[in-house]
C-alpha cells in the first residue's frame, strides 16, 4: 500500500509538469483518441488508479489493448503504468478474457454473462487484491473494454465504483471503403486511398493500421477496403498476398478484412467462358479462389457484392436471381466461416421516365422480397436505409420488413455524398436515429428497424450495420474536422442503437475538443441542428437532395433529376411537385410497407410534411400542416437555412482561443464556405421554383438581392459576359469570365452609398482545373487578394464551383471605386458572378 501511494505521488508530480505542456499541435489525426492531458482537478479523480497493469494472455489484440491503456493513461494522466504478466501481487488493472481470468482465479465472476464482443468493466477483488478489471469473452471485447475505460477518463467520468457490462446490439458492425486500386476513392472527399496506390496495395500501410485502431475504438469489427464497383483484379492470385498485408495491419485491432468482388470475375480473370452462377465450373472457380485466399488470410471476413446495378454485371445476364449469385459465393465461403454481403441496391437506371407508374424506389423490394428464404445462412442482404440513395431525407426502405427468413444489414453513409461532401456540416446520427427507431409494424409489438437488422425481430443469428466511410490520406481522415463525429456516431449506434444522438454529439465533442463546458455546449448544439439546417436549403419536404444528380452530387441542380432514366424524379412542373407513390393513383410503392405504415403514407393527411413530396404530387399551393403553402415553404426554408448556416460561423467564432488554433481555422474555413454555398443553394432552388411556378415569394426576397451588383453590369476590361448552365446556378443566369486572350481582367464599380463600414461579398467560381488569382482594390489600395485553388468537384462555372469571398468591415465612401481584378489560369477563367455590398452589422 505504502509503495502504491509513493508511486501515485510521483505520478501526480510528473503530471503537474506534464499539464504545463498542454498547448499541443492538433492535426485531427488523433480524432477522438487524443488522450490530451486532463486539467489538474479532473486528473485528481483518478489518483487512485492502480499503477500496475496485469495482462493475462499474450496475443496481438491483447497487446494492442495493453499498449492503448499505457498510451492513454500516460497521455491523460501523465503516468507510466507498470506492466506485469503474472497474477497480481498488489492492486492492479487486470485485463484479459474471462477464461484467462478464471484460469487465474477460478471463482472469479462465475456468473458473469458476456456474449460476443461484449465486455465488463469492474472494480472488485481479484486474486485477493482490489482491482480494476477489464474482461470479455473475446480478446476483441477486452480491447473494446480498454477503449471504453479510456473514454470515460477522457470525458472525466468517475470510474471509482465501476460495474458496467456492455453488449453490442449486433454481431455485424462493419465499414465499407469505396477505394479504387489506382488510389482514387469513389465519393471520397478527403484525399487518396489509405490502402491502394497505382494499382497495388500501398507499401506503407501505417495509416491503414491507424484506421483499424480508430475503428476498433468504436467497436467496428470488419472493413471492406475496395469499391463496390469492384475491379476484378482484386482476386487475381498475385494480388492476394497484397491483401494479406492489409489483413496483417488490421488484425491487432480485431478488424477483419473484407473485399468487394465483381461477379464476372470467373470470366474476366478466371479464364472461363461464363460467370453463370449455376454453372458448376463457376462454382468450382469461386471455391478454389477462396480456398487460396483463406490459406493466406485465415481470418478473412467475407465479401461484398454489387451486381445488376448501375452497369455492374450480375446474374441477370444468365436469367439467374440474386439468390443464385449470392449462394454460389456463400457456398465457397462457408467452410471458412466467411460471409457474403449482397447489396439490395439493384435497380434499372434506364427507367422510362415518361411512364408515371415507373418507380426506382420499388426496385429493392421487388427484386428481393420474392427471394426471401432462398439465401444461404451466411448471406446478408445489405440494404441502404432509404429506397433511393442516401438522400438528405427518405423514408425507411420497405425491404427491412420485406425479409423475414433472410439476414439483413442496414447500409448507412458516413461519407457525405448527398449531404455536403464534408464541405457542409451535417451530423448524420440525428437522421440515422430516426431511421433506426422507425417502427415497421412487422409483428407483434414494436418492430423498429434497429431490431430487425440486429436479427431480433425475425430471430436471425446474424445481421447488423454497415457504413460507407471513405476516409482518405488527409491527415484528419474525412476532410472536415467535425465530420469525424459521423464516423464516431455510426460506431456508437451500431454498438447501441438506443443511444441518443445528442448524447453522442456531446461525447464526441468531449473526446475531440476537451471538456470545457462552453466548447462542449457550442459544438454539440451545432452538430445537433446541422442535419436539419442542411436539409432546409437542399431538399425540401422529402423531394430528395435537389443536387446535380448526374454529376458531382454536390451543388444545386434541380432540373437534373428529371427526364432521365436514373429515377431520382421529383416531378416538379408548372403546376406542382412530388412523386405520387400511392396505391390508389400512383406507382404503388406505398404498398410495399406493412399495412399500418402503408396506410399512413397512402393518405395526404397522415403523411408527415417532411416526406410529403416523396409520396404525393401536390400543387404548389397545397397547404402544409404549418399553414404555409408548399411553394412558400420552399422559399422560407431556403432563406432560413442559409441564415442558420451563417449562424454556424458566428457560433464557431465564439470559440476562438478556446480550441486549438489549427482546428479552429480549419473548421472556420469550411463553415465560411458552407455559409456562402448555402446562399448559392438558396438562390438556385428558389429561382428555379419561382421560374417554374410563377408564384412570387410572399416576402419579396426571391429575385431581389439588396446590395447585389451583377458582375456583367460592372464596367469590364478583358472580362466578357457568358450564360451559365443551368441558369439558376448563377445570379441572373449570367457571369463574366476573362476573354480567351486576356492575361488580366477587371470589373469596376463606382460606390455611391453612404460612408461607412461594409461587408463585401465577391461571388466567384473556383474550379479544379486552374488557380486564378483575384484582387479587390478600393481606389488604388488592395483590400483583399486570394487564389482560387480549392479542390471543388467542378471544371466549369456553376453551382459546384460558386464560392463566396467575404471582406469584413471595409470602409467605403461615396465616390470610391471598387475594382476586382482576375488573372486566369489553365482552364479557369477567373469567372465572377456578382458583388454584394451590405452595411456591417452594428458592433
Ligand atoms: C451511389 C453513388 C455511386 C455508388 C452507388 C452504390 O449511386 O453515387 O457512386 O457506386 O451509390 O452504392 O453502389
Amino acid at each position: 500500500m505504502h509503495r502504491f501511494r509513493h508511486i501515485t505521488i510521483c505520478g501526480a508530480l510528473l503530471f503537474c509538469g506534464f499539464g504545463a505542456m498542454s498547448a499541443r499541435a492538433e492535426t485531427g489525426a488523433d480524432a477522438w483518441l487524443r488522450y490530451g492531458p486532463l486539467e489538474k482537478l479532473a486528473a485528481q479523480m483518478y489518483s487512485d488508479l492502480p499503477v500496475t497493469v496485469v495482462v493475462l494472455g499474450d496475443s496481438p489484440v491483447l497487446n494492442s489493448a495493453k499498449t492503448e491503456l499505457l498510451r492513454g493513461v500516460r497521455g491523460m494522466l501523465g503516468r507510466n503504468l507498470r506492466e506485469v504478466r503474472s497474477l497480481p501481487q498488489e492492486r492492479a488493472i487486470v485485463i484479459g478474457t474471462l477464461s484467462a481470468l478464471r484460469g487465474g482465479s477460478p471463482s472469479f465472476l462465475a456468473s458473469a454473462e458476456l456474449k460476443d464482443d461484449g465486455f465488463l468493466l469492474s472494480t472488485e477483488k481479484f486474486h485477493g487484491f482490489d482491482s480494476l478489471i477489464v474482461t470479455a469473452t473475446t480478446e476483441r471485447g477486452v480491447l473494446y473494454g480498454v477503449f471504453a475505460l479510456l473514454s470515460k477518463i477522457a470525458r472525466e467520468e468517475s470510474i471509482s465504483a465501476l460495474h458496467e457490462t456492455q453488449q453490442p446490439s449486433a454481431p455485424i458492425r462493419w465499414v465499407d471503403q469505396w477505394d479504387n486500386l489506382d488510389g482514387r476513392i469513389e465519393r471520397g472527399y478527403a484525399g487518396p486511398s489509405i490502402f491502394f496506390e497505382s494499382g497495388n496495395v500501398r507499401t506503407d500501410l501505417t495509416r491503414a493500421g491507424e484506421y483499424a485502431r480508430l475503428l476498433a475504438s468504436i467497436g467496428i469489427n470488419g472493413c471492406a477496403i475496395n469499391n463496390v464497383n469492384a475491379n476484378p483484379r482484386v482476386l487475381e492470385n498475385d494480388f492476394l498476398p497484397q491483401l494479406a498485408r492489409v489483413a496483417d495491419v488490421f488484425r491487432p485491432w480485431g478488424v477483419r478484412l473484407s473485399i468487394s468482388v465483381d461477379l464476372s470475375s470467373p470470366k474476366v480473370i478466371g479464364g472461363l467462358d461464363t460467370f453463370d452462377p449455376a454453372d458448376p465450373r463457376v462454382a468450382e472457380w469461386w471455391k478454389k479462389k477462396f480456398d487460396g485466399l483463406y490459406a493466406l488470410i485465415p481470418d478473412f471476413a467475407g465479401v461484398v457484392v454489387k451486381a445488376d446495378s448501375e452497369g455492374r454485371l450480375g446474374p441477370a445476364t444468365y436469367g439467374r436471381t440474386p439468390a443464385d449469385a449470392a449462394n454460389v459465393i456463400a457456398r465457397a465461403l462457408a467452410p471458412h466461416h466467411g460471409i457474403v454481403f449482397y447489396r439490395a441496391f439493384v435497380y434499372n437506371h434506364h427507367l422510362d421516365w415518361t411512364n408515371p407508374k415507373n418507380d426506382r424506389a420499388k426496385a429493392a423490394y421487388d427484386n428481393f422480397h420474392p427471394l426471401d428464404g432462398k439465401f444461404g445462412e451466411n448471406v446478408i442482404i445489405q440494404i441502404k436505409h432509404g429506397p433511393i440513395d442516401f438522400q438528405v431525407r427518405e423514408p425507411v426502405s420497405p425491404l427491412f420488413s420485406g425479409l423475414e427468413k433472410t439476414n439483413e444489414a442496414i447500409e448507412l453513409q458516413v461519407t457525405q455524398e448527398y449531404t455536403g461532401q464534408q464541405r457542409h456540416l451535417c451530423f448524420l446520427p440525428t437522421m440515422w436515429k430516426q431511421v433506426l427507431d422507425f417502427d415497421m409494424h412487422a409483428g407483434e409489438g414494436p418492430t423498429p428497424v434497429k431490431d430487425i437488422v440486429a436479427g431480433k425481430t425475425f430471430h436471425r443469428h446474424i445481421g447488423g450495420f454497415v457504413a460507407v466511410v471513405n476516409v482518405g490520406m488527409d491527415t484528419n481522415w474525412l476532410g472536415h474536422p467535425l465530420a469525424m463525429a459521423n464516423l464516431y456516431g455510426y460506431g456508437q449506434l451500431a454498438w447501441d442503437p438506443n443511444l441518443d444522438s445528442k448524447a453522442i454529439a456531446e461525447e464526441w465533442t468531449r473526446l475531440t475538443f476537451g471538456n470545457d463546458p462552453t466548447v462542449v455546449r457550442t459544438i454539440k448544439n451545432m452538430l445537433a441542428s446541422s442535419w436539419a439546417v442542411y436539409e432546409s436549403y437542399t431538399g425540401p419536404l422529402g423531394a430528395g437532395t435537389l443536387t446535380d444528380i448526374v454529376g458531382s452530387h454536390f451543388g444545386p441542380g434541380v432540373e437534373s433529376s428529371e427526364r432521365n432514366g436514373w429515377g431520382q424524379w421529383h416531378r416538379a412542373d408548372r403546376d406542382g411537385i412530388g412523386m405520387d407513390r400511392t396505391f390508389a393513383t400512383g406507382t404503388g410503392y406505398v404498398d410495399q410497407y406493412r399495412a399500418p405504415v402503408a396506410k399512413m403514407y397512402e393518405s395526404l393527411k397522415t403523411t408527415p410534411d417532411e416526406l410529403l413530396l416523396f409520396f404525393h404530387h401536390v400543387p404548389y399551393t397545397y397547404e402544409l400542416t404549418s399553414g404555409k403553402t408548399v411553394i412558400q415553404h420552399i422559399y422560407d426554408s431556403h432563406y432560413a437555412g442559409a441564415q442558420l448556416a451563417a449562424g454556424f460561423v458566428n457560433q464557431w467564432k465564439t470559440l476562438k482561443g478556446q480550441v486549438d488554433e489549427e482546428r479552429y481555422e480549419e473548421v472556420l474555413r469550411r463553415l465560411e464556405f458552407q455559409a456562402g454555398h448555402a446562399i448559392v443553394w438558396r438562390d438556385a432552388v428558389c429561382n428555379w421554383f419561382f421560374q417554374m411556378s410563377g408564384i412570387a415569394d410572399q416576402f419579396g426576397r426571391v429575385g431581389h438581392y439588396p446590395g447585389r451588383v451583377e458582375a456583367e453590369a460592372m464596367q469590364l476590361q478583358g472580362y466578357v459576359p457568358f450564360e451559365v448552365v443551368p441558369r439558376e446556378t448563377a445570379s441572373g443566369g449570367k457571369a463574366i469570365e476573362c476573354a480567351p486572350a486576356a492575361q488580366k481582367c477587371s470589373a469596376t464599380l463606382p460606390f455611391d452609398g453612404a460612408a461607412g463600414k461594409y461587408e463585401v461579398d465577391v461571388e466567384y467560381f473556383d474550379q479544379n482545373n486552374g488557380k486564378s488569382k483575384f484582387r479587390v482594390l478600393v481606389g488604388n489600395k488592395i483590400v483583399d487578394e486570394w487564389v482560387a485553388d480549392d479542390h471543388l468537384p467542378a471544371t466549369k462555372p456553376g453551382g459546384d464551383s460558386s464560392t463566396r469571398r467575404r471582406i469584413i468591415g471595409l470602409a467605403l465612401r461615396p465616390g470610391d471605386t471598387i475594382r476586382i481584378e482576375g488573372v486566369p489560369d489553365g482552364e479557369e477563367h477567373a469567372a465572377l458572378d456578382y458583388i454584394e455590398i451590405l452595411a456591417s452589422p452594428e458592433p
